[in-house]
């Protein structure tokens, strides 16, 4: 079938996108779904930063690629050998297909999946195919879902199955940065009721995060960005105490607010100095957990005397260390008792044609969560 997608063709055109439109709004020829695959009409596809840092060449993919991970849709068609899946079911797309067989899969850790990374690595789905084409020449998958796009052929694997009743476009925000702010609380660091937290970074996925940490039963959580405007809409969110990282003196700012610095530190801004203010507002005995991606050539120094004397623990998140078939039916759940308003971090509902536009939006921090919304 012929779909209309978003199409990156050339990493690092300059901003603003609106006037570069590094996103070309291409006809592309999708094939039907392989054995295991399932044919999904995309409903809602998010706007996040791992997707800006594609476009602008701090994480670069193989090009020509279909850019788009975090998304939600409704099954149309499954190839062959998938059973549990019919057409009709709402499915939320996760950006790392697990193959439930490999080592950290084995191991109960699907986040880690060896083969899904090696796929979404090399721009294929898990099967190792490429299912999308622009006259005849292969187009790369995004994480091996490509949700700017009307329909996406995907792994049986990148699929999580939902209440139909959630609206599709709240839900796609599940399959990234709530899977990934939440779990990196829940999972990753284990936050325990009555303890204290910082939260560096608060787009989608920092703020998806401090909901997190309300939900945990954390006592402070204390909000830290560059923008006022993102402080202060975290404040609303439920957090308790803001700080301005661009304060020379942001880390002792947290340190006194927190009596000594935080239980668990947060970096998800994707920045070396969000992570060093992170580690640097964490308590001693305390954690410092990172989701951020900054550019695969950047460097973290830390003196190692301070996690042996001070027994600190540095912990990266991926995912939010999820097991999504788990975690994204019990986000939803706890969305639908009110636990877990994610529904407050979509701000902008935007077409297809004017993606650049977002990406623009995002890159100047304005918004949480814009959404691109199908009919
Ligand atoms: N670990 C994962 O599995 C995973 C999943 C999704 C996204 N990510 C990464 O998480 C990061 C956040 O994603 P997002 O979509 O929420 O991004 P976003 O652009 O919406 O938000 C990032 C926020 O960080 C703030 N920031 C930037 N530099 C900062 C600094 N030095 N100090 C404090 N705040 C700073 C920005 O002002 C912004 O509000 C990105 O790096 C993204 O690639 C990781
Ligand atoms: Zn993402
Ligand atoms: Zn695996």
């Amino acid at each position: 079938m012929r779909v209309k997608a978003a199409v990156l063709r050339q990493i690092g055109l300059p901003p603003p996108y609106a006037a570069s439109k590094p996103l070309e709004i291409a006809e592309l020829d999708l094939s039907s779904p392989g054995r295991g695959e399932v044919l999904v009409g995309i409903k809602a596809a998010g706007l996040c930063h791992s997707d800006l840092s594609v476009i602008d060449g701090s994480r670069p993919r193989p090009t020509p690629m279909a850019l788009g991970h975090e998304a939600a849709g409704i099954v149309e068609a499954v190839g062959e050998g998938v059973t549990d899946l019919e057409a009709g079911d709402h499915v939320v797309l996760v950006f790392v297909p697990s193959c439930g067989r490999c080592g950290p899969c084995a191991a109960g850790r699907p986040a880690l999946c060896e083969p899904g990374a090696k796929a979404n690595g090399a721009g294929t789905l898990l099967s190792g195919e490429r299912r999308l084409a622009f006259h005849a020449e292969p187009v790369n998958h995004h994480l091996g879902v490509s949700a700017f796009a009307e329909h996406a052929v995907v792994a049986r694997e990148s699929c999580v199955k939902i209440d139909p009743n959630l609206p599709l476009e709240l839900a796609a925000l599940f399959g990234c940065a709530v899977l990934t702010g939440v779990g990196a609380v829940v999972n990753t660091a284990k936050v325990e009721p009555g303890q204290s937290v910082a939260v560096v970074g608060l787009g989608g996925v920092g703020l998806s995060a401090v909901l997190g940490a309300r939900l945990a039963g954390a006592r402070q959580i204390v909000a830290v960005d560059l923008s006022d405007d993102k402080l202060a809409f975290a404040v609303k969110l439920g957090a308790t105490d803001a700080v301005n990282a661009a304060a020379p003196d942001a880390a002792d700012q947290i340190r006194r607010i927190s009596g000594g610095g935080v239980d668990v530190a947060f970096d998800m801004a994707g920045a070396v100095a969000a992570l060093e203010l992170a580690y640097a507002a964490t308590a001693r005995g305390g954690t410092t957990v990172t989701a951020g991606l900054p550019r695969p050539d950047s460097r973290f120094s830390l003196a190692p005397v301070t996690m042996v004397a001070e027994e600190r623990t540095l912990k990266g998140s991926y995912i939010g260390s999820a097991i999504p078939l788990r975690d994204v039916p019990r986000y939803v759940a706890l969305f639908r008792a009110g636990r877990l308003p994610v529904d407050k971090l979509l701000t902008h509902r935007l077409k297809l044609d004017d993606i650049n536009e977002g990406f623009d939006r995002l890159r100047e921090g304005i918004g949480v969560r814009q959404v691109v919304v199908f009919e």
